[in-house]
């Protein structure tokens, strides 16, 4: 477990966020997903990216793209389905002054990059089960693995050799399935860090619904409160 911590300053208009001593300014959209405990915990994680060709698959505010590039990431491509997220992950990128080192792409999942192979995959997938949508950039169908499947999958084509892919995963989808899925696919996982954190309202909600999912995993705090464990995954081509 990591024993960095990731600080956030709330401004009028921006948010300004700390990570391992690197400053990351965004702008306000509540139509767009901010960094999470999740995003910061990968943030948090992200190592070796010197050099590297990055894509930062469903980018959000930009927020891993810009510490990518940060980090002296020599490429870095980042896309996303919503095309106001993209909008404002490049206007992100211009507050950090790394849009020269950005290319945004539209569209789903991995056809934006369809022939071209990458050091680094970075997602932080949605994966919120539900039946019903919850906000898109959340949502991860009925069971929650509706993305996350589809980027371990698609992963292979798209890494060089020893190439890695970064990905978090919400004990509410099944740690276990995910792990057996990127070892089917030639992939290397290990646990990179991982932390507990209490059900917000949408997952409160939810409870009904995550009973009936068997790979659905929660525990409960001292206070009796039920909570997601959520694991960073780096997983490996050979
Ligand atoms: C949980 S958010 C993560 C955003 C950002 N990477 C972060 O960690 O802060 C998931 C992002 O993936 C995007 N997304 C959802 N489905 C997608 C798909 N099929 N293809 C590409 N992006 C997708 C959403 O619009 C959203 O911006």
């Amino acid at each position: 477990m990591s024993h960095e911590k990731s600080l956030k300053t709330n401004l009028k208009s921006t948010l300004e966020y700390r990570v391992r001593g690197i400053a990351i300014k965004l702008h306000k959209d509540s139509k767009v997903y901010s960094p999470s405990v999740a995003t910061l915990l990968i943030a948090e994680n992200l190592r070796n990216v010197e050099g590297a060709e990055v894509l930062d698959l469903g980018t959000g505010s930009g927020f891993l793209a810009i510490l990518a590039a940060k980090l002296g990431a020599k490429k870095v491509v980042a896309t996303d389905i919503s095309s106001r997220a993209l909008r404002v992950a490049r206007k992100n990128a211009s507050l950090n002054n790394v849009e020269k080192k950005i290319e945004f792409r539209f569209g789903n999942l991995y056809q934006p990059v369809e022939d071209e192979c990458f050091d680094l995959i970075i997602c932080n997938p949605p994966m919120t089960p539900s039946r019903m949508p919850v906000p898109r950039f959340t949502w991860g169908g009925r069971d929650g693995r509706a993305v996350l499947d589809k980027v371990i999958e698609g992963a292979p084509r798209h890494l060089k050799k020893n190439g890695r892919l970064i990905v978090s995963v919400v004990s509410l989808v099944g740690i276990g399935e995910s792990v057996k899925l990127m070892e089917k696919m030639g992939l290397r996982p290990e646990v990179l860090d991982y932390c507990i954190y209490p059900f917000g309202k949408t997952l409160i909600r939810l409870i009904d619904h995550l009973k009936t999912l068997p790979n659905a995993d929660y525990v409960f705090d001292g206070s009796g409160r039920p909570c997601w464990r959520l694991v960073v995954f780096e997983a490996i081509k050979s």
